[in-house]
């Protein structure tokens, strides 16, 4: 049976094993998907091991997705894009890094929410490394524009130049301080991407960015919604929060690892019903 696992420091409380199992039982594949904990500051080691134990692949996630990165052999443009790896498939001596967070959060706007990109203004909040994964696939769908809102200004300056040496990027991309909002607003859709996500903090967002239909994404999840959430949805956008994102993103690993795509939808509402 094919091995896969999902690394992560913690990784207890990973959903991914579940959504990888409910994939697998519903596309008749088989294989079998565990949490993986590496010892402190072995994380290349526990790879090698796995691939040395004959794993096809991983799943990784907080803090290993750079380090993931630098140690893959080859690395799709999303993954090189994002700087970061998600998704490892161990294939004969390579190691071949993608990213499919961004993919996930495209198809849980486009397919799920029913909000198509092209032509589309989009906010994305925050500029760490959750932004950076997301922009290439957002920048695919062919918006009119994507602002980057940060707090630290420069590091959204920064980010939008990294991009910003394809022509077609540069015309489509702006970096933003959450003071000079006002001037864009309102958006089509806001994304969250800070890590200020459940706690007592949201980004200094001005309302004037929600108009209304507009969709509002947070990258977060859990039981309640988000500051973030409860604000747009006081000034009229729709909000989602970023549950649907997370089993896209497995759905995106699944067919790069097996070729075939999972319907995602009944464990979105199994995971949903389970918070
Ligand atoms: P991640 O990998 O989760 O993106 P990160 O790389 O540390 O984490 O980035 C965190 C992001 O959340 C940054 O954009 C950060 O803004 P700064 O660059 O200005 O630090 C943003 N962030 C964190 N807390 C915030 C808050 N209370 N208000 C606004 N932005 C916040």
């Amino acid at each position: 049976m094919d091995r896969y696992c999902v690394i992560g420091d913690p990784i207890a409380h990973s959903k991914s094993p579940h959504i990888h199992t409910a994939f697998a039982a519903q596309t008749g594949q088989q294989l079998s998907y565990e949490r993986c904990l590496p010892p402190a500051g072995q994380f290349v080691d526990t790879v090698r091991n796995l691939i040395a134990q004959g794993y096809k692949g991983a799943n990784v996630t907080m803090p290993f997705k750079l380090d993931a990165a630098a140690m893959c052999l080859t690395l799709s443009p999303r993954a090189r894009a994002a700087g970061a790896v998600n998704t490892m498939s161990f294939i004969g001596t390579d190691i071949v890094g993608d990213n499919t967070d961004g993919p996930g959060l495209v198809n849980d706007i486009v397919r799920n929410a029913g909000v198509q990109l092209a032509g589309k203004r989009v906010l994305l909040l925050g500029a760490g490394g959750a932004a950076r994964g997301v922009i290439l696939p957002l920048l695919g769908e062919q918006p009119q524009a994507v602002v980057i809102a940060n707090r630290t200004v420069a590091t959204a300056e920064a980010l939008a130049a990294q991009f910003a040496g394809d022509t077609a990027h540069s015309q489509q991309l702006a970096a933003r301080g959450y003071d000079q909002l006002g001037a864009d607003a309102p958006f089509d859709v806001v994304v969250n991407a800070t890590s200020a996500g459940f706690g007592a903090a949201m980004p200094p967002v001005p309302a004037s960015v929600f108009g209304p239909g507009t969709l509002a994404l947070d990258m977060m999840y859990g039981r309640d919604p988000s500051l973030f959430m409860q604000f747009a949805a006081q000034h009229g956008a729709n909000v989602r929060d970023g549950l649907g994102m997370l089993v896209e993103q497995a759905a995106e690993s699944f067919f790069i690892w097996r070729g075939v795509r999972p319907a995602t939808e009944t464990i979105l509402s199994d995971l949903r019903q389970k918070l």
